[in-house]
């Protein structure tokens, strides 16, 4: 391993380990949901994306699939697609196949390994293209490599990643990459809509346990990173639709009364008490182009799937 990249690994165990200790502290517990996505979290959320109720994977895909041309609308080889949460850039091959020459595919996540296994299979798929992977956490600071800042950009931010953030954090969020892509740039990003709660909370309570499972890997992470004792029995997974807020709330709930250790801490839980794990917002089409609007992108065209559950927006910086 260089010693960027083992200065890199260190810096992100801290941070963890900083998370977990104020987010189990607070009275309300909670964890951030970007620790779902070590090696194993990716790989089981690679799996629920293949479940028959997760349907926003489905429906972007066909998406994408019905209008690439018209997304991909003045690419050529001299622009280099940004793509934010990448994970295994599955649905960036509909687009890739579509754009046919690109400058350069620079594909960010904070999942080392799933950047790796994306880069090989790309490699195989589309030889002729320049893959420059970038691990990094898209919340912090981002200044893209020389190499890109400068040449037309178009960002891709697909898999609603951006409704694990409030509301007010994703304006923020999208102004940051605004400035991150630059002027002249645009993003073409995926937003899950708002829908019937039942159709919601199917799409996060799968009867194969693939959810429960990724939602507990948070914990076994912690076992495993941080020299955590969590009994992963002791927790159950539970996932409940917030209408006022317009949001899916995932929640590790705790089945007795219990201690854990975690990070050189112990920490206490009462039986029913929950961690909050992840949001999911939903919008309207209207709200998100107001969201994106207020972040300082323009609205240009927003597709949706045939039933109506899935958006992706093209905004213009
Ligand atoms: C919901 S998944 C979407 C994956 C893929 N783009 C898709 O559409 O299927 C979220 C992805 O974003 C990555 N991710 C989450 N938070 C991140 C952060 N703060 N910085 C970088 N990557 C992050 C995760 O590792 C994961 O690959």
């Amino acid at each position: 391993m260089s010693n960027a990249l083992a200065f890199a690994v260190i810096a992100e165990r801290n941070a963890f380990a900083a998370d977990v200790i104020d987010g189990l502290s607070r009275p309300k517990k909670r964890l951030p949901c970007r620790y779902f996505y070590d090696a194993a979290g990716s790989s089981l959320f690679d799996e629920i994306t293949r479940l028959p109720d997760y349907y926003p994977t489905r429906a972007e895909t066909a998406i994408l699939e019905a209008h690439a041309a018209e997304i991909l609308d003045g690419v050529d080889e001299d622009t280099t697609l940004v793509e934010f949460g990448s994970g295994s850039s599955r649905k960036t091959e509909i687009l890739l196949e579509q754009a046919g020459r690109l400058a350069a595919y620079a594909p960010i996540d904070i999942c080392g390994q799933a950047l790796e296994e994306a880069r090989a299979r790309l490699a195989r798929r589309f030889p002729e293209l320049e893959v420059t992977p970038i691990v990094a956490d898209f919340t912090a600071p981002l200044a893209l490599p020389a190499e890109i800042a400068g040449r037309r950009v178009i960002g891709f931010f697909p898999g609603s990643t951006i409704g694990n953030f409030t509301p007010a954090e994703a304006r923020r969020l999208l102004a940051a990459l605004r400035l991150a892509l630059g002027a002249g740039s645009r993003l073409v990003i995926g937003v899950d809509l708002k829908k019937d709660p039942a159709r919601l909370l199917a799409a996060y309570n799968d009867p194969h346990g693939v959810t429960a499972a990724f939602n507990l890997n948070l914990l076994a992470r912690i076992n495993r990173e941080l020299d955590g004792g969590f009994d992963l029995d002791g927790f159950c997974h539970q996932a409940i639709y917030d209408a006022a807020e317009g949001r899916i709330e995932m929640r590790l709930v705790s089945r007795r009364p219990q201690e854990a250790r975690a990070a050189g801490r112990a920490f206490g839980f009462r039986r029913g008490e929950a961690i909050h794990t992840e949001s999911s917002y939903k919008y309207a089409l209207a709200e998100f182009r107001e969201t994106a609007r207020a972040a300082g992108w323009s609205p240009r065209r927003a597709w949706r799937d045939e039933a109506g559950l899935f958006s992706v927006h093209e905004l213009m910086a």
